[in-house]
């Protein structure tokens, strides 16, 4: 079994979405193992989406992840990364399936919902930074 990290951005909790999409997962077979309702620090976002840094909206991706309470979820099944993506859906909300997270709840690229880990590097990397599990991040943000 297999680890991932999802984060219910702070549109799908302003919206009332976390019971929803917890109960897709879970319909799917996947097991909570962690959950937590947090505010993210401008650092943790920062060290979250370390990877798009150069990107022209990287500021407010940052502003946005910072905004309101996000829902963090430590999920648990087989092949988790990818399953997990596979029920969210594309990350442009315009082109995501219907049936999938973002293709029945978001239609904006910035503002689209939830976030899954893409690799397994990176969940591993995301669950100990949203959860504190330990490890040194400062290879992260060189
Ligand atoms: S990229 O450019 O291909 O590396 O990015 P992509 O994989 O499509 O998306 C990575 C995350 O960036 C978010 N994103 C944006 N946020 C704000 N504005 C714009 N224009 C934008 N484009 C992409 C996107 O929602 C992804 O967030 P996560 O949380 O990783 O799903």
């Amino acid at each position: 079994m297999e680890q991932t990290f999802v984060m219910i951005k702070p549109d799908g909790v302003e919206r009332g979405l976390i019971g929803e999409i917890i109960v897709r997962f879970q319909r799917k077979g996947f097991r909570i193992v962690d959950a937590k309702l947090m505010k993210v620090s401008k650092e943790t976002a920062e060290r979250h989406y370390f990877e798009l840094k150069e990107k022209p909206f990287f500021g407010e991706l940052v502003n946005f992840i910072t905004s309101g309470p996000i829902f963090a979820m430590v999920l648990e099944g087989r092949n988790a990364v990818q399953n997990a993506r596979l029920l969210i859906g594309a990350t442009n909300p315009a082109v995501a399936t219907a049936g999938t997270i973002r293709g029945d709840f978001a239609t904006d690229l910035a503002s689209n919902v939830i976030h899954g880990s893409d690799s397994d590097e990176n969940a591993a990397r995301e669950i100990d930074l949203f959860f504190q599990r330990q490890r040194d991040f400062a290879i992260y943000i060189s």
